[in-house]
């Protein structure tokens, strides 16, 4: 996929999205170009992000046929809950940013689709909110700030709000080096600088969205740091100053103890850590890279799949995360033993694009990407799906 990209002139509207990419196109046409690349761009020279997708690429499915497939079941059971088809919504920050309804949008869908729903603790609409509006299995992401009272908050608020599954976000222990970011001036809320003033003013649906409706702010920091009260800041500056880099094994094991409820690591990669993970008795564990938005350089989270699975897949639920952009990524990964696939741009790109109804063509489209794959691949069920169905370049 390319960092540029040309014109989209054949995907005007959403009847012109017939897959991920295409509403990564709409979501360029829709989007001042800051928030644009705050979504598409990743550490450095991003290549670690296209690694993620690509890395499927190295891999081949192995069908078999006359299976007798005229009923499927795409479910698969998580944290405790059973959702019906492979495919998590990631936690991502800002959403209201993206589009107006936000959290809103995705969480209306993910209700819909029966899925897993992740909401960051830099999110757009509240845990409060959430808890009292959203049915289907949530989860908060959680980072860990050097404010332990704002630590102390975000866990309360889950426990309050009903909240499924914490998950402790490991890989942004200081930001990625965001290129693209530096060079819009991206901050949150956005600041109109001379360079971005131009894109702003030429979305004006966007910027009267952005001026009109609910004035943006982070609610679950409010009470606690000057990031939720409007003082414009860099999510690198965000980051590298409020969260903690002493963030270590033991502050981990006590927060799935103060949580005493379903826990996951997100950004484990190596088989070492997963095998820890494993020790302190987590849930599940997301390998992830972050969508390649922290170090690049590092390896694609389905290339590390195999190892981790065969380490501590019979006492951990792995999860697979990042690069997902089509349903046989995803027939990809069961084979290869993750319970389930999750994805942030995969929804990101729709909510941009179109809002909730974008969301939803998207969750549509990858579920009948799944349901249709696993026919073609004589997969009446996701246990059905194994090492056999894949071989490697
Ligand atoms: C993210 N991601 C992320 N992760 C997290 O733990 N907390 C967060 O607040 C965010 N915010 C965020 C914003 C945006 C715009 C993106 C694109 C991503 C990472 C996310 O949860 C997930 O790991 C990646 O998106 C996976 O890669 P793909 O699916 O985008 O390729
Ligand atoms: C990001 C955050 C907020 O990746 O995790 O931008």
């Amino acid at each position: 996929m390319s960092r540029i990209i040309a014109a989209p002139r054949h995907v005007r509207r959403l009847a012109d999205c017939h897959n991920i990419d295409d509403f990564r196109l709409l979501a360029h046409r829709k989007l001042p170009f800051p928030v644009f690349h705050y979504i598409d761009g990743a550490g450095d020279d991003e290549i670690t992000k296209l690694r993620n997708t690509a890395a499927f690429d190295e891999c081949d499915l192995v069908p078999n046929v006359l299976a007798g497939v005229e009923e499927i079941d795409a479910s698969v059971t998580v944290m405790g809950k059973t959702t019906p088809l492979p495919l998590m919504l990631s936690p991502t920050a800002l959403q209201r940013l993206f589009h107006w309804k936000g959290e809103r949008a995705v969480a209306k869908v993910a209700e819909k689709f029966g899925l897993w729903f992740g909401i960051s603790s830099l999110s757009s609409v509240s845990i409060e909110e959430i808890g009292a509006h959203y049915s289907g299995p949530k989860m908060l992401q959680y980072y860990y700030h050097k404010d332990r009272g704002l630590n102390a908050a975000l866990l309360e608020k889950a426990r309050a709000a009903k909240f499924d599954a914490v998950t402790l976000t490991v890989d942004t222990i200081v930001s990625g080096n965001r290129e693209r970011c530096k060079r819009t001036g991206f901050t949150t809320p956005p600041r109109f600088t001379p360079a971005s003033v131009l894109s702003y003013a030429t979305k004006p649906r966007w910027a009267l969205d952005y001026m009109l409706r609910e004035r943006f702010s982070l609610p679950n920091l409010e009470s606690h740091v000057s990031a939720g009260s409007g003082q414009a800041i860099s999510i690198q500056n965000y980051f590298d100053a409020m969260l903690d880099p002493s963030m270590d094994w033991k502050a981990a094991d006590k927060l799935r103890d103060d949580w005493a409820g379903k826990f996951a690591l997100k950004g484990i990669m190596s088989v070492g850590d997963a095998r820890r993970a494993a020790e302190i008795g987590v849930d599940a564990i997301y390998i992830s890279n972050h969508g390649g938005r922290q170090l690049d350089g590092g390896r694609a989270p389905f290339d590390q799949l195999a190892e981790i699975v065969d380490a501590v897949g019979d006492r951990v639920e792995v999860i697979l995360d990042g690069g997902v952009r089509r349903g046989t990524h995803v027939l990809k990964a069961l084979s290869l033993g993750a319970k389930a696939v999750s994805g942030g741009r995969l929804y990101l790109y729709a909510l941009a694009a179109a809002g909730e109804e974008g969301v939803d063509r998207a969750v549509g489209l990858l579920e009948s990407e799944i349901l249709r794959g696993m026919k073609l691949m004589g997969a009446k069920s996701v246990a059905d799906l194994t090492r056999e169905n894949l071989r490697r370049r």
